[in-house]
C-alpha cells in the first residue's frame, strides 16, 4: 500500500540506493522486499540504470529454450522469455509433430520501414503532393546523409509516398519515407530522418509539420512461415477437421481472432523479449496487419493438402533488429542471439514467424482436443506449488500430486504440502 505521498523532486537524480530508501519510506515494503529489489542478477545495476528512468530493481522472467524446431532444413534451439507456463512446451510439441514433413519453411519480404510526416494547414494538398514527389532525389540525399553507417551497410532511403488523408479535423498530407534499415529495427534511424527532413518539407510546401514518427504497421517487412503436419502425426481426420473449424472461426470472428492471434504472439513476443527487441512494436504491427482488409481477422491460414495433411501458413510484419536498443546492451539478449546463431535481422524474423506458426498449431490442437486447461494447469501446478510455500524438491512432488488429484488450487496445495511435510518427518 502507498502512503499517498508525492515522490520528491529530482527522484530521477538519486542513486538506486537512495531511491529505494525513498520508496521504502513511501510504502509498506519491508526490509526483505527491499533486499530482494537489490538483487540485480544477470542485468548489472549500472546497465539497468542506464536503460530506463527511475530504476529500483530488475524483474526476472524465465528464460527457456524450445527444442525440436527444424527451420529451413536446419535444427534450431529457440531462446524464449515468458512468464506463461505452456508457451515453450507448446513450441517443442508442435515443432516435433512437423519434423517428419521437414519442419517449417520461411521467407521475408525485405527490411523496409516507414516513417510518417504529417503536414497540416495546406489549402492545396494535391499540388503539395506533387511538389513533394518531385523532390524525391533531394529527399534521398538528405535522408541518407543522416545515417552514413546505414548506407555503408547497404540500407538507406528507398522511396517516397505522399498520401492525402481526409480526417475529422480536415485534409492532411501524409508523407511516407520508405527506408531500408537492414539489421536495425530502424525506429531511431527513420525517426531521425523524419525529424531532420521536416523543416525542408515545410519550406517546399508552405505547410506545417506536426508528427514525425515511424509506423509500426511494418507491412514492407513481412515474415512468412509455412509447414505441413501429417495426418497421422497430428492425430487423424477428426482432430484435423476440428482444428480447421477452429481456424475458420478465427478468420470470421474478431472476438476469436484476437485470442487466436494472441496465441501466435505468445511465441513471437517471447523470442522478441529475450533478444531485446520491442515486443509492443511487434504486437501493434501484428494486430494492425490483421485488420488490413477492414475487418480484424486471424494472421494465419489453415488448409489441407492434396492427401489430407494439415498445412499452416502465417504472414505478419516482423520489425526486429540485431543492433541497437536492448539487443546490444542486455547480457541475456546477447546470449540469446548467440544461442540462435543468427547474423542477420531477417534470420531472427524467420525464427520468430516460425515460432508464431507452431505456437498457433499447438493452441489449435489443444483447443480442438483436450482443451487448453489440462496442459496449462499441469505446468501451472508448479507455480501453485511455489505459491503454497513448497521449496526444493517439494515443488515437483507437490505439483505432481496436484495434477493426480485434479486440484490445481492454492488451498489444495497448502493442504497437500502439509501432508508431504508430515510424511517426510
Ligand atoms: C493462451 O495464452 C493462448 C490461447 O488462448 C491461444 C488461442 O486461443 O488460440 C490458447
Amino acid at each position: 500500500m502507498q502512503k499517498n505521498q508525492h515522490a520528491p523532486k529530482g527522484f530521477h537524480r538519486l542513486t538506486i540506493e537512495e531511491r529505494l530508501d525513498q520508496i521504502a519510506s513511501m510504502t509498506e515494503l519491508g526490509q526483505d522486499e527491499i533486499q530482494c529489489l537489490k538483487k540485480f542478477g544477470n542485468l548489472p545495476e549500472e546497465t539497468a540504470n542506464g536503460m530506463v528512468e527511475n530504476v529500483i530493481g530488475v524483474m526476472g522472467i524465465p528464460f527457456g529454450v524450445a527444442t525440436n524446431l527444424i527451420l529451413d532444413g536446419k535444427e534450431m534451439l529457440v531462446p524464449m522469455a515468458t512468464e506463461e507456463s505452456s508457451v515453450i512446451a507448446a513450441v517443442c510439441n508442435a515443432s516435433k509433430q512437423c519434423r517428419s514433413s521437414g519442419g517449417v519453411t520461411s521467407s521475408v519480404s525485405g527490411s523496409e520501414m516507414i516513417a510518417q510526416i504529417q503536414l497540416l494547414g495546406l489549402s492545396n494538398p494535391h499540388y503539395a503532393r506533387q511538389v513533394l514527389l518531385e523532390k524525391k532525389e533531394k529527399i534521398r540525399e538528405l535522408c541518407d546523409a543522416i545515417d552514413p553507417l546505414l548506407l555503408e551497410n547497404g540500407g538507406g532511403f528507398r522511396d517516397l509516398e505522399v498520401r492525402i488523408l481526409e480526417t475529422r479535423g480536415g485534409t492532411m498530407v501524409i508523407l511516407h519515407l520508405i527506408v531500408d534499415t537492414q539489421d536495425a529495427m530502424g525506429a531511431n534511424a527513420v525517426n531521425s530522418m523524419a525529424e531532420s527532413l521536416a523543416p525542408k518539407i515545410e519550406e517546399w510546401t508552405g505547410g506545417r509539420v506536426n508528427l514525425r514518427i515511424l509506423s509500426n504497421l511494418a507491412d514492407r517487412r513481412l515474415a512468412r512461415a509455412r509447414a505441413v503436419w501429417n495426418l497421422e502425426d497430428l492425430g487423424g481426420e477428426q482432430v484435423r477437421d476440428d482444428m480447421l473449424a477452429a481456424s475458420w472461426f478465427a478468420e470470421a470472428d474478431p472476438y476469436r481472432a484476437a485470442t487466436h492471434n494472441k496465441g501466435i504472439m505468445n511465441g513471437v513476443s517471447a523470442v522478441a523479449l529475450v533478444t531485446g527487441n520491442d515486443t509492443r512494436a511487434l504486437e501493434a504491427g501484428a494486430h494492425a496487419y490483421a485488420s488490413r482488409s477492414g475487418q480484424y481477422t486471424s494472421l494465419s491460414r489453415w488448409e489441407t493438402d492434396e492427401v489430407g495433411n494439415l498445412v499452416g501458413s502465417l504472414e505478419m510484419p516482423m520489425a526486429v533488429g540485431l543492433i541497437g536498443g536492448a539487443t546490444r546492451v542486455h547480457p541475456i539478449a546477447k546470449i540469446a542471439l548467440k544461442i540462435l546463431g543468427v547474423n542477420k535481422a531477417e534470420d531472427l524474423a524467420r525464427v520468430m514467424v516460425a515460432v508464431g506458426l507452431v505456437q498457433n498449431y499447438a493452441a489449435l490442437k489443444a483447443l480442438a482436443t483436450t482443451g487448453i486447461q489440462k496442459g496449462h494447469m499441469a505446468l501451472h501446478s508448479k507455480n501453485i506449488a511455489m505459491m503454497a510455500g513448497a521449496t526444493g524438491n517439494e515443488v515437483d512432488l507437490l505439483a505432481k500430486r496436484l495434477v493426480e488429484i485434479g486440484k490445481i488450487r492454492t488451498d489444495a496445495a497448502e493442504e497437500e504440502l502439509r501432508k508431504i511435510r508430515n510424511w517426510k518427518n
